[in-house]
């Protein structure tokens, strides 16, 4: 009894050891320990994926069209993860949450929740990988909502986690982007690799901006920049009115926001704001269980699972870059490394000789590492504009093309400069990507090495 030599301490210890009873727990019999292993099911699933699902005897994880599961794209990288859609209804199976997608576990990994509400998932070695963080929070259960939430909850049903709060590069209806808590979705890198890409999506002071990570510098390209949108961002499914004949797909806002101050003039192609909520698209059936996704290509797109028909259930319902809405030429990938883009098709590869044929090849001049002091010149195209333009208000200026030029010169990671012949204006490129075409006072000036 050496350390209660002091009364008070005992008294803490006590105090201490009551209020870890009286605490709420998970009942034993509905705590698990599910390990990763067995047969894996059918497929008709995105990414090519193989997938085990996730059951115990008490529960299922399963609500319709949502299920748990582990996915891996390659052999014994598995990540826990959100299905969406059904087995054998010729449709394909969506993933619309990851748990772990940075740091896949091997087979026999275990999923466990403890009678202390804490969720972890660990290697087959016990080595924690992932975890809710909800130990003696009051977890008394767990349970997938409806609306594909996966939550911990209390005795009372409130939420202590949810993995709404959590996402990966999908917002599900009723999922948000919030400002004081997680704000952003991140690309995958490919559809085989699952870790953090390099497009995302930022809820900011300042807007919902897409950004392209161009080696941790972040260039934006989309979304809604220019004002804010307040505190938190939701994807919802709106019905049109009461008979719900038709939904709008919105991202609700959750301010009155003051009408857009300044319009984006060069790529959008139809009014996107709309009071409190950006709308996205409407269809004329029932758009419920939809998702948003920021793909691996930089486009932000929904799809929606429409059960009442036989099959290919899943239809593409909004498209940031895309004929109705921001033109597709001034998606950076469009064209894969570099290209020119006229109306949706790539069209040429620019180069020292002119205008070539497009393929996939086309890649942008190879400039020399920044200090090895080489000679570089530029070949010139008329009538191109960069993505970042029509963002970055064409850049600065007004200028003389021999000041822009220098500046491009100066700088080693200036791989050409675009240079408006009307306004002077002059930006410089530190990427190239897909060129959008524009009229002939614009021009471009790619830089190579002599
Ligand atoms: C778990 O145990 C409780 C009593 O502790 C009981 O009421 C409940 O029905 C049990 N649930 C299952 C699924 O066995
Ligand atoms: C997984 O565990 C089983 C025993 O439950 C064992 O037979 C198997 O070899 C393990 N797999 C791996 C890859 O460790
Ligand atoms: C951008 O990418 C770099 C790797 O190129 C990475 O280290 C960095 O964390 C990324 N930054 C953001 C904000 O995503
Ligand atoms: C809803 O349907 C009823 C019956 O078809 C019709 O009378 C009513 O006008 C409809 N409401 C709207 C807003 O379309
Ligand atoms: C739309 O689908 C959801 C999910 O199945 C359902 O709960 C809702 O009642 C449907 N709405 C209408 C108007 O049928
Ligand atoms: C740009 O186009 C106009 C007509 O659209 C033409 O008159 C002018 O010569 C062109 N300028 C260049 C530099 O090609």
């Amino acid at each position: 009894m050496g350390c209660f030599r002091f009364p008070f301490l005992a008294i803490l210890f006590i105090f201490f050891l009551f209020a870890i009873t009286i605490r709420a727990q998970v009942p034993a019999n509905q705590t698990f320990k599910y390990v990763n292993q067995g047969e894996f099911g059918d497929r008709i699933i995105e990414y090519d994926a193989s997938y085990r699902w996730i059951e115990t005897d008490v529960y299922s994880f399963y609500r319709f069209p949502f299920r748990l599961c582990f996915y891996n794209t390659t052999p014994g990288a598995f990540i826990f993860a959100i299905r969406a859609g059904i087995p054998r209804d010729e449709s394909l199976m969506r993933w619309v949450w990851d748990a772990n997608r940075n740091h896949p576990v091997g087979e026999n990994a275990t999923l466990t929740l403890g009678q202390d509400g804490n969720l972890i998932l660990a290697e087959a070695d016990g080595r924690v990988v992932w975890q809710t963080n909800t130990a003696n929070k009051g977890v008394t259960g767990i349970s997938m909502e409806p609306n594909g939430n996966l939550v911990l909850h209390d005795k009372n049903g409130r939420f202590i986690w949810q993995s709404f709060d959590y996402p990966t590069d999908t917002l599900l209806v009723g999922q948000s982007v919030r400002m004081n808590g997680y704000n952003k979705l991140i690309s995958r890198t490919s559809d085989a690799d699952g870790s953090d890409g390099k497009y995302s999506m930022v809820l900011r002071n300042d807007g919902l901006i897409m950004y392209l990570n161009n080696s941790g510098q972040l260039l934006i390209y989309g979304g809604w920049p220019g004002s804010s949108l307040g505190s938190f961002v939701t994807f919802d499914a709106v019905p049109e009115n009461e008979n719900a004949t038709a939904y709008e797909l919105v991202l609700a806002i959750n301010q009155d926001v003051p009408p857009p101050g300044h319009s984006r003039r060069l790529l959008q192609s139809r009014p996107i704001r709309n009071g409190g909520q950006l709308n996205l698209n409407k269809l004329n059936y029932n758009a419920t269980y939809s998702f948003l996704r920021l793909g691996s290509d930089g486009n932000l797109m929904a799809y929606t699972y429409y059960d009442k028909v036989s099959y290919l259930k899943w239809e593409e319902s909004f498209a940031f870059f895309s004929s109705y809405f921001i033109r597709e030429c001034a998606l950076p990938s469009k064209c894969g490394s570099y290209g020119l883009c006229q109306r949706r098709m790539c069209v040429a590869c620019p180069s020292r000789k002119g205008l070539l044929g497009w393929s996939e090849s086309c890649a942008p001049p190879q400039l020399p590492p920044c200090k090895s002091g080489a000679m570089v010149e530029y070949y010139k195209i008329v009538g191109v504009q960069h993505f970042l333009g029509p963002y970055m208000d064409d850049g600065e200026g007004p200028m003389k093309v021999g000041k822009c030029r220098q500046k491009c010169d100066k700088d080693c990671k200036c791989v050409g400069f675009f240079y408006k012949e009307d306004t002077s204006k002059c930006l410089l490129a530190p990427l190239l990507g897909t060129l959008i075409s524009d009229v002939n006072t614009s021009v471009g000036y790619i830089k190579y090495s002599k």
